[in-house]
């Protein structure tokens, strides 16, 4: 077990949302009080629960406002178990030199295995079927109805889950073409290609992969469409401004493209009393799905283990890698002959001196730093010292004079 300041089980995390069992089992495993609860909680209990916890676990419903965090003084990290961090004030947490972590690419199977079930259910005209049936009309036809085998499979955004759509499509016996803005290596037969255009004129269905950027805000328009193969069918399961709506609709009206899988919206309820609406309602052939691309069991369980990791590993080893609002800084845990040193953890606001000030107190107590890690970004620094073995006690209480100091914590 990795030593910390403090003995571990006097470190208490606090799990707030139904967060997945995965996380507390980590953090126990690591001999931290957790207390978790299943719902959200907000007002008074939210503070009152909060008020002594070291790391605390959120979702998206927990609004962490300044004046919350100021109600938790001893809280060293944040954890959103979720993909978003817009529910947390990440200049608020940042100022007071607490790293929030999130699980961005958790859920990128679930992602992938949704859009490989919509290629093939949009080939096989399955919603529509499925809707006839359910009216009570037998519609047994092979009309408009493709088997995805050799048919061609456009990605735009080779990222985490383009790539793995890719690598399970020509499992299916498609052939995979993408096009992305960067370099990416082109994994078993893909190819890439050199423009959007090219692989919208050459694809059969156009899968979409991108993140939400000025650049990626209204990508496919009519135009675009138009570009597409007639017939062709489109799926939208990164982010709403992507695709126009009403030009997708209109294409498919007029049996320009054969069908459309959207699971994410230009504007989306906040939950199921909000009525929906959008161009596609009633379409044939259109799959609608409420932004469930990542919502399954498994994401949900490693989410838990991942966030969960990244917080024992901020609190063991002082590591930042993964943090959304500071500097990252990944560093070896402190092992072998290193293990005798002390490690100190210094948020610092970043102005010019502040090392220099560090230093020169570090000498003045005459010990010696055999490891340094500086990050900084904006206007916040974070540094990681390992002193050879001296009482550390007399560096830290020292680095809390510096007047740039934002918060220290040592681990030995
Ligand atoms: P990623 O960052 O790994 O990959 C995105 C790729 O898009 C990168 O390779 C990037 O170079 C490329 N790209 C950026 N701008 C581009 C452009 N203008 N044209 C072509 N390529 C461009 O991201 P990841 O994890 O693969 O996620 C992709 C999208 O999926 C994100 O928007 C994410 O928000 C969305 N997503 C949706 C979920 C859902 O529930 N429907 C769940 C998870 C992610």
């Amino acid at each position: 077990m990795t030593p910390t300041s403090f003995p571990k089980s006097a470190i208490r995390a606090v799990l707030l949302e139904g967060i997945h069992a995965s996380a507390q089992t980590r953090l126990e495993a690591d001999s931290l009080g957790v207390r978790a609860e299943r719902a959200a909680i907000d007002g008074p209990a939210l503070r009152d629960a909060i008020a002594d916890a070291h790391l605390l676990g959120i979702r998206s419903r927990t609004k962490l406002t300044a004046d919350l965090l100021d109600a938790a003084p001893r809280l060293l990290a944040i954890g959103c178990f979720c993909i978003g961090t817009d529910q947390v004030d990440l200049r608020a947490a940042r100022a007071r030199g607490i790293p929030v972590f999130n699980a961005p690419f958790s859920n990128t199977r679930s992602v992938a295995e949704l859009t490989l079930a919509e290629i093939i259910a949009l080939s096989r005209r399955m919603s529509e079927r499925s809707a006839a049936l359910h009216a009570g009309r037998w519609d047994k036809s092979a009309s408009g109805a493709h088997e995805v085998r050799g048919r061609t499979l456009g990605i735009v955004g080779y990222g985490h889950i383009g790539s793995q759509v890719s690598v399970l499509a020509e499992s299916l016996g498609m052939r995979v073409l993408f096009y992305d803005v960067a370099p990416k290596l082109a994994l078993g037969n893909a190819r890439a290609v050199a423009s959007l255009d090219d692989l919208l004129a050459a694809s059969d269905v156009i899968t979409l992969h991108v993140p939400d950027t000025p650049a990626t805000r209204g990508l496919i328009g009519p135009r675009q469409i138009n570009q597409m193969r007639p017939g062709a069918s489109l799926i939208n399961n990164a982010r709403g401004g992507v695709v126009d709506l009403s030009a997708l609709a209109d294409a498919l009206r007029e049996g320009r493209l054969s069908g459309a899988a959207v699971d994410v919206f230009p504007r989306e309820p906040s939950g199921a009393e909000e009525p929906f609406d959008c161009p596609l309602r009633s379409l044939p052939n259109v799959i609608l799905t409420p932004h469930i691309g990542g919502s399954t069991q498994e994401a949900q369980e490693a989410i838990g283990a991942d966030v969960a990791a990244k917080l024992l590993r901020f609190l063991n080893v002082g590591s930042t890698l993964g943090a959304v609002n500071v500097p990252e800084v990944d560093l070896p845990s402190q092992q072998g002959p290193d293990a005798r040193r002390h490690r100190v953890l210094h948020f610092h606001r970043n102005v010019p001196g502040v090392l220099s000030k560090m230093h020169r107190l570090i000498a003045d107590l005459g010990a010696n730093v055999a490891g340094e890690y500086l990050r900084t970004l904006d206007d916040l620094g974070y540094v990681v010292l390992d002193v050879d073995p001296t009482d550390s006690a007399p560096i830290v209480d020292g680095l809390r004079t510096i007047p740039e100091t934002i918060r220290v914590r040592e681990l030995w």
